[in-house]
This record gives C-alpha cells, sequence and structure tokens, in this order.
C-alpha cells in the first residue's frame, strides 16, 4: 500500500520538496502505525524541511514533530487499532518520518491517548507550540514569587507565543506582548495581551546589567538580544522560562539579575519531556486549561504547505498552522 507525503529530498547541496506516494511499512516490534488526521507547522518543521542538518541528517526525509490520528496496526500490547492517539517531539520529524505523512510508525512509548474531550483538529491547534508554551507557564508557576507586574512574552504572534499569551491570561495574569509585527496589536489583544509592545522600540536601547524590574517572569520564544534585554527587567525571583532562539542563539547578561534578584533562566525542551509529563498536559488542555483556538488556526493541506513553512522561516506567521491530510 502506498500514502502520500510532503517529501523532501536533496541533490546536489539544495532541499526541494514534492507530494510523493511512499511506499507504507509494517511497523516494527513495539511500534504503532498511524493514519494521520491533522499535523501541524512548528519552526522546527520548517528547518527540517529546508536542508537543516541539526535539525534532520538525512535526506529524502517527511517532516512533520507533531501528529494525531487513528491507530491502523498495532504492534504492542499498549495499544490496539482504532485508537485514537497523539505523538509529539522525541525523534519524529527529525529522524523519523512525521505527521506530514498520511501515515506513521513510531514506538508506543511516543503515543499519548488522545483526551476524548479533544478533537484532532483541536490537539494539532495546540500541537509543540502549546506543550511548549504549557511548559513554560508551568515552570513559572512552580518556581517564581508572586507579582502584580506583568508577565512578557517574546515573539508574541508566533505558535509558541500566541498559546503563551492565551494560557497566561486565561490564568488571570496581565500580559505584555513584544512583537515585530504592527499590525497584529488587535490579534494579541484577541488572545488577551494587555500591552503590546513593538519589538524595535524595546530593543532601541542596549541592554543594560540592571533596569528596574518591568515584568514579574517572562516566556521567550526568540532568544539573543531580546532574552539579553529582559533579564535584568524580571522583578525579585521571576523566572524567564527559555525555549527558542529565532532571534540568535547567544545571550548576552550580567550575574546581577541572578544575584541581586533571585531570577531562573530555566531552560524549557518539550520534545524530550517524558511521556507522563506530555500526557499531563494534554489532560490540562482537555480539561481547566481548555482554549478556543479557532481564531488562531490556519488550516492547511499538504499542498498549500510551502508557502507557510517560507513564512514561518521569514518570523511572519501569526498564530498556528494546522495541516489537514483530509479523508
Ligand atoms: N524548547 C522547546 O521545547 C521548543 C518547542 C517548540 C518551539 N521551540 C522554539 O521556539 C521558537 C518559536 O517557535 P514557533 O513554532 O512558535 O515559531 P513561530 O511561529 O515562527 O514564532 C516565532 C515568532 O518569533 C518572532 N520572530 C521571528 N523572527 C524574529 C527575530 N529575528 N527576532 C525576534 N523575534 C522574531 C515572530 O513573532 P513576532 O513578530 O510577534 O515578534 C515569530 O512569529 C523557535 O525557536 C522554536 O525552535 C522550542
Amino acid at each position: 500500500m502506498q500514502y502520500s507525503a510532503y517529501y523532501v529530498e536533496e541533490k546536489d547541496g539544495t532541499f526541494s520538496a514534492s507530494i510523493s506516494k511512499l511506499e507504507l511499512e509494517k511497523p516494527a516490534d513495539g511500534s504503532v502505525q498511524i493514519k494521520v488526521s491533522h499535523s501541524s507547522l512548528n519552526y522546527k518543521d520548517a528547518l527540517s524541511a529546508s536542508g537543516n542538518k541539526g535539525v534532520t541528517r538525512t535526506y529524502p526525509f517527511v517532516p512533520g514533530i507533531d501528529a494525531a490520528g487513528t491507530i491502523t496496526d498495532a504492534n504492542s500490547s499498549q495499544f490496539n487499532e482504532g485508537d485514537e492517539v497523539i505523538v509529539t517531539g522525541y525523534d519524529m520529524g527529525m529522524n523519523t518520518p512525521g505527521g506530514f505523512g498520511e501515515y506513521i510508525n513510531v514506538p508506543a512509548g511516543w503515543v499519548v491517548k488522545k483526551p476524548s474531550a479533544l478533537t484532532s483538529l483541536e490537539a494539532m491547534s495546540i500541537g509543540t507550540a502549546g506543550l511548549t508554551a504549557a511548559a513554560s507557564v508551568l515552570k513559572i508557576y512552580e518556581s517564581s514569587q508572586e507579582s502584580d507586574l506583568p508577565v512578557l512574552v517574546s515573539g508574541a504572534t508566533g505558535g509558541v507565543g500566541s498559546i503563551g499569551v492565551m494560557l497566561m491570561s486565561k490564568l488571570g495574569k496581565e500580559v505584555s506582548a513584544l512583537t515585530g509585527k504592527s499590525s497584529s496589536a488587535d490579534f494579541l489583544k484577541s488572545l488577551g495581551a494587555t500591552k503590546i509592545i513593538m519589538r524595535d522600540e524595546y530593543l532601541e536601547a542596549p541592554a543594560k546589567a540592571m533596569e528596574r524590574p518591568l515584568f514579574s517572569s517572562a516566556i521567550d520564544t526568540v532568544g539573543g538580544n531580546v532574552l539579553s534585554k529582559m533579564l535584568p527587567q524580571i522583578s525579585p525571583h521571576g523566572v524567564v522560562a527559555c525555549c527558542g532562539n529565532v532571534a540568535g542563539i547567544e545571550v548576552n547578561t550580567t550575574v546581577f539579575p541572578f544575584i541581586l534578584r533571585g531570577i531562573t533562566l530555566a531552560g524549557i525542551d518539550s520534545a524530550e519531556s517524558s511521556l507522563a509529563f506530555k500526557t499531563s498536559i494534554w489532560n490540562k488542555f482537555a480539561d481547566e486549561w481548555n482554549l478556543d483556538l479557532s481564531s488562531m488556526i490556519k488550516i492547511v493541506t499538504k499542498e498549500n504547505l510551502q508557502q507557510e513553512i517560507d513564512l514561518i522561516l521569514q518570523g511572519g506567521q501569526q498564530g498556528r498552522v494546522v495541516l489537514t491530510h483530509g479523508e
């Protein structure tokens, strides 16, 4: 049997994608085969789709770090055919073919049973971006000291950022949204942001060793000079959840925010977090953290994926892109 996939090939050092028919293989012992109904687009998928060998070592390859669908072949006692499931992260979409194909074979240990309160479309509207935002929120709640100052979210219109803004606002926090998109103020306010900060104005003055506290904590999805700038602006015993690097991988700081204010720079790695942790977050999204993401999603097919990949690489996406494989 054959299935269709967004398939990236390398020829003479250049990478191109096509919608191709691939041969479906049996799942190995301990693995399951899933008919994918929905996937989603994350920044890492765009890197894999464009030949970034830090993400995907060898091509040809099918990206897609997120998938939701139904088990069609359970070569593991943990699952049955017909189970509705979600897979995010681990090696899927990096070096194990991912959700941009209509079928995936993955180890049972990567698979979460989908909570019945979420549809596959809703689960993939959340996807890895939502898990990352949720892990950041939990880190802040676990470790930071109460403060009336707002939480800062950078890259606020992106996948992780927009769900981070929505979640923090739902939990009753005031949210300042840092963005490069002047046209997105209304969008960010609709997610619950109370203040919009434009990135170019924010970065106008260079980062200082210490500044007046402006934010209680922060979700930083971009890194680089933005992260450097915010660290001295966090109030005593606040937490900066560091989860992204689209603005750069280097951080310039001093020890002062850490030793004079006791702030925490907390790393987030949602892809490799334990299945139990991922399951607990899915259960929260299905219950008390339920979010209506319908106004922030764009639903596309494999045929329309390339333009969305190009846009995310330019930093131009707003909200989440969900891939449907249709019926
Ligand atoms: N640690 C983890 O577990 C984990 C999991 C998922 C994603 N990530 C990382 O998180 C980051 C965001 O992922 P995503 O899927 O949300 O991507 P995304 O949808 O493209 O969001 C990134 C946002 O960052 C802002 N941005 C883009 N270029 C920028 C630049 N040069 N300087 C400053 N800001 C810039 C843009 O928002 P504005 O225009 O609103 O500023 C953009 O929409 C990526 O680095 C990704 O690899 C990490």
